[in-house]
């Protein structure tokens, strides 16, 4: 496929400078020779004002001249839906090429080889839940409903996600349904129902960032990183992943900020780097 491909693209952009050089000489062609017709006509004109024998011949030029205008403005206009036609295919292996390829970073040759996975880490079992946490929580905050955003936000900041068991805690504490419990979860979008890694990875993809390259930066730290697909967090729960709205140093896109530290102007390759400092 990538064969047919880079052949289809050698092919289209061949078509595409052959309609481009076919357009272009046209235009000379019909520059150069449009004032000598003018000049012949106008000469005929002049001649069949003095001499009405030069009419038919005066016809016989403008009928030629017309013909060979319309002639060319035809042939223009089928190479310049060729020239689109082309354009369009090119375009389009172009695409199926980089796809195989591997999108570049901009502004960057890609390296030879992109760094190997820091180790192989084993998935750890999440360690039982002491919740008695929550048993002074509740005790501090309320049994109403009311109380249940207070609760969440409290155990998201000590857990920093909400576990299943300490929310099963909160409903057998107070008067929050489980049902209230799923909405306001979801609701907000600070609240994770899923365990973190040890360290939290935040990538850009305010609009500087995503055309400076973000979605391969994030690419390549998943790829680094090992997280399996519809996962933000690795097997060991080392780092976790997560895309962002503009962390505001825009000049130094694209961004990334692990554990509340800043790192800019990053490829792939360096966005990988700013992980080791931190494993
Ligand atoms: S868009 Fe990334 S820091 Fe602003």
């Amino acid at each position: 496929m990538t064969i047919g491909a880079r052949m289809g693209s050698w092919i289209a952009g061949a078509l595409v400078g052959l309609c481009v050089a076919i357009l272009f000489t046209d235009y000379v062609v019909a520059s150069r020779r449009a004032p000598a017709d003018d000049r012949v006509i106008k000469a005929l004109q002049q001649q069949t004002k003095a001499d009405a024998s030069f009419a038919p011949k005066l016809a016989a030029e403008q009928k030629r001249v017309t013909g060979a205008r319309l002639a060319r403005k035809t042939r223009d206009n089928a190479v310049a839906w060729g020239l689109i036609a082309a354009a369009a295919a090119f375009l389009w292996f172009a695409k199926g090429l980089v796809k195989k390829d591997k999108p570049l970073p901009p502004g960057k040759r890609w390296q030879a080889e992109p760094p190997a996975p820091p180790r192989s880490r084993p998935a750890v079992a999440a360690p039982a839940l002491d919740l008695s946490f929550v048993d002074e929580l509740v005790s501090q905050i309320g049994r109403g409903k009311e109380a249940a955003i207070p609760l969440l936000g409290a155990i998201q900041s000590h857990y920093r996600y909400l576990p299943d068991e300490a929310l099963r805690r909160v409903c057998e504490l107070t008067e929050i349904t489980p049902a209230e419990i799923a909405g306001t979860s979801s609701f907000y979008g600070q609240f994770r129902r899923s365990p973190v890694g040890q360290h939290m990875v935040r990538v850009c993809h305010g609009t500087a960032c995503h055309v400076s390259g973000a979605r391969q930066i994030t690419e390549e730290l998943r790829r680094y990183l090992a997280i399996p697909d519809g996962e933000d967090t690795d097997a060991a729960r080392l780092f976790t992943l997560d895309e962002v709205a503009c962390l505001g140093c825009c000049s130094l896109a694209p961004v990334l900020m692990v554990d509340g530290r800043a790192a800019g102007k990053l490829t792939p390759a360096t966005a990988c780097d700013a992980l080791k400092v931190t494993a």
